[in-house]
């Protein structure tokens, strides 16, 4: 086995920097909002991992369901030797994507990139162990500002996959698509998947489970401000609201204070009041018609090579290409 290299761009130093700005901005505008990276500590880790696995919740399933059927042709397409995974979370469904690599003799490098250290480390430990001469090099680093130090060299199939792009806004995620299409060199193709536009109560459903799950994993976010930023959020005090704007075609995840509190925030010694009923928002998940796709990646340079969808059109996997720079 060859031992996996971690480089660590997001450590306590940034994380506690980087929170510091997010709070201190997010509490104070209308409405208030928290950016969704902060979830993922390690509880928050572990509770999406369960969320992956709610019958509701269909895009893991879709997802795998698209990928299980189309990785000969993936892997013979995209011709790489090295998978960089961006938001690689437990690299689950990456396994499917290395087998298929492995069998054609050409894999060699796997760099799972997440904000998260603690379940990167695991999930780069445990694909060093599965697969015999397999280099995994991480990377613990945000998507929006260390996409840089993704280490170059072989031909590469990025990878963004469980709807992770739909939890941009439609700014940022124009820069952000724009930054990954920067780190590709010709011959590299990038895989990614898309969360469909579809039935309301399904969507809800998928946000909004009974076992409220969900719910725990967006009161998370007040849990990673107590701990990190000395705050003094009663998650108790916030219920968990998943709603659907049809305007914007988004699930929007909110957090609404059951009475009026205050809120003290050790760390930048600030208060902050939530009247009763005030909702807070913690993240958006915007869902994609199929038809819009493949412009979008357009836009910043990127030809869309094949979209595919699952049996029932719940989701959307698409492979695209540089189109040469110039
Ligand atoms: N790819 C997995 C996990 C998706 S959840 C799957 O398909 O199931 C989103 C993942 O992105 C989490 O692991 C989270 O830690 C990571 N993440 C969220 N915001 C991030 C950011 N700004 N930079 C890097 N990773 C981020
Ligand atoms: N990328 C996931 C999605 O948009 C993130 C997610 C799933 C999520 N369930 C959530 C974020 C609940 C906040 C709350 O589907």
């Amino acid at each position: 086995m060859i031992e996996p290299v971690v480089d660590t761009y997001v450590n306590r130093a940034w994380i506690d920097q980087a929170l510091r700005a997010d709070v201190a901005e997010g509490l104070v505008s209308q409405p208030k909002e928290l950016p969704p990276k902060w979830f993922y500590d390690d509880r928050g880790s572990e509770l999406f991992d369960q969320i992956t696995r709610l019958p509701d919740y269909y895009p893991t399933r879709r997802e795998r369901e698209i990928l299980e059927r189309e990785i000969d042709v993936i892997a013979e397409r995209s011709g790489a030797d090295t998978v960089v995974e961006l938001g690689s979370g437990t690299s689950e469904k990456t396994r499917i994507v290395l087998n298929a690599l492995a069998a054609t003799g050409r894999l060699r490098r796997y760099v799972p990139f997440d904000n998260s250290e603690a379940t990167l480390r695991n999930a780069a430990a445990e694909l060093a162990e599965a697969y015999e001469g397999l280099a995994v090099h991480g990377v613990v680093g945000d998507f929006e500002h260390h996409l840089g130090h993704i280490p170059d060299g072989g031909c590469r199939l990025i990878m963004l996959l469980g709807g992770t792009i739909g939890n941009f806004p439609p700014a940022p995620r124009k820069d952000f698509l724009a930054a990954v299409a920067n780190t590709m060199a010709p011959g590299d193709t990038f895989l990614l998947g898309f969360d469909l536009v579809k039935d309301l109560d399904r969507l809800i459903a998928a946000y909004d489970d009974p076992e409220g799950v969900t719910a725990a994993f967006n009161r998370n976010v007040l849990s990673v401000v107590n701990n990190r930023l000395d705050a003094d959020f009663d998650l108790e005090q916030f219920e968990h609201e998943a709603r659907f704007d049809l305007e914007e075609e988004w699930i929007e995840m909110w957090l609404r204070s059951r009475c009026d509190q205050q809120v003290t925030i050790g760390g930048l010694g600030m208060t902050v009041d939530f009247a009763h009923g005030e909702r807070m928002r913690t993240e958006i998940s915007a869902k994609f018609r199929p038809e819009n796709i493949g412009p979008e990646l357009a836009g910043v340079g990127l030809a869309m090579e094949r979209l595919w969808t699952d049996a029932r059109g719940d989701y959307a996997l698409t492979m695209s290409r540089m189109v040469a720079r110039r």
